[in-house]
């Protein structure tokens, strides 16, 4: 049993590492620009198997060949990471409910976050339950749930006679994410549906971007509104990218990320970054109150071979280049509860640091 099946996908390090790493962010360093660095000492430590591990992110497990991908450690310009440590992260979230919000890409971060966290108190009990579209682990001892919401599109999503209904301007499931600690959404309006409601307006489809802009605008307007920052945490997931055309990392022979083993070296991805990012630093700097963006787009374009392709849920009848393989990595040693101690300074300042 290889190290690699358990514990983190670096996908959820980053998450975590530009969650934890706020403070340093404070202080000045750039967590977003760096570079990825074979590092002999990865993975670190031995997570024992993930008992709740989902197949589609099990790479591993589904016979990928390759063992290089979780050996590669992301390196920030001007600042090192701390090591993570999962009891400590426990013991100061004691009580706390930290929440992701989101699509598949929420769920592969919630799923690596908690395979982390159980890798570090294998001894320890967990529930794991799902009540409609929200999964809450709880690790019981300290008190701890971590919790995921599906809602591939934040804004909803309904049934109706001519199919499912995306209303860009309605959020009424946003009931589910109040008296959180800590809320880490994401969306990219990905997943299909059928018709696009505004107002009384219905249409097939519209621009993607310009859709998603309209609902980042209402999930905006809905933490302005709704959110009391000084009690909750606010977060967005930056956006996730895939790795299906070659051209844009300079391999043009390359059609999607399959048989990729090594990241891009270096600091900037050759076909530079998807749209979604600039509609989406667009809609956050619309929003009045404290939203953090985890700005993991660069820093997750360069790890070409983070994704399972064929060693996904479908094994070889699929290729998956959107999600990232579950395999071990470590974060630092800070804590979300540093962070959420900050809530009663202002938070404009780290914010805008973001919106370069
Ligand atoms: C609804 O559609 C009408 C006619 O196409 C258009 O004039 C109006 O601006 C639309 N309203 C919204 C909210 O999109
Ligand atoms: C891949 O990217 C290149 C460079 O942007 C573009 O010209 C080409 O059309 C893309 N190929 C596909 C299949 O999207």
């Amino acid at each position: 049993m290889g190290l690699q099946d358990n514990a983190i996908s670096y996908g959820s390090m980053l998450v975590l590492s530009l969650l934890l790493l706020l403070p340093l962010l404070a202080k000045g360093c750039d967590m977003f620009t760096g570079q990825w660095v074979k590092d002999p000492s990865y993975p670190l430590y031995d997570p024992s198997t993930c008992p709740f591990i989902r197949r589609e992110f099990g790479c591993k497990k589904n016979g990928r060949p390759d063992l290089d991908y979780p050996t590669f450690r992301w390196q920030p310009q001007g600042c090192k990471l701390a090591w993570f440590n999962g009891v400590d992260f426990l013991q100061k979230n004691k009580g706390k409910k930290i929440m992701f919000v989101g699509d598949s890409l929420s769920l592969n971060q919630w799923q690596s976050l908690t395979c982390m966290l159980h890798s570090s108190v294998p001894k320890s009990p967990y529930t794991m339950t799902t009540e409609g579209t929200i999964s809450t682990f709880t690790f019981q001892e300290y008190g701890v749930e971590i919790k995921f919401d599906r809602n591939p599109y934040l804004v909803d999503i309904v049934s109706e006679k001519i199919g499912s209904v995306m209303k860009l301007d309605s959020i009424n499931d946003g009931k589910n994410w109040l008296g959180m600690d800590t809320l880490i959404f994401n969306t990219a309006l990905v997943e299909p549906w059928d018709y696009i409601q505004i107002g009384s307006n219905f249409t097939k489809d519209m621009d993607r971007m310009a859709a998603f802009e309209i609902a980042l605008g209402t999930w905006g307007k809905w933490v302005d509104t709704v959110v009391d920052t000084s009690k909750t945490r606010v977060f967005f997931q930056g956006i996730s990218p895939s790795h299906y055309n070659g051209s844009l990392w300079g391999e043009p022979a390359a059609h999607s990320c399959a048989g990729q083993t090594e990241p891009l070296w270096g600091t900037s991805y050759p076909g530079g970054l998807p749209p979604e990012v600039g509609v989406l630093k667009r809609a956050l700097g619309k929003i009045t109150k404290p939203v953090t963006l985890l700005d993991i787009t660069m820093l997750s374009l360069l790890r070409k071979d983070g994704h399972p392709s064929i060693y996904g849920i479908g094994g070889r009848t699929g290729n998956d280049c959107s999600h990232w393989c579950l395999s071990g990595d470590v974060v630092m040693s800070s804590d979300l509860s540093t962070i959420n101690q900050r809530h009663h300074k202002p938070h404009q300042g780290h914010t805008h640091a973001f919106f370069t």
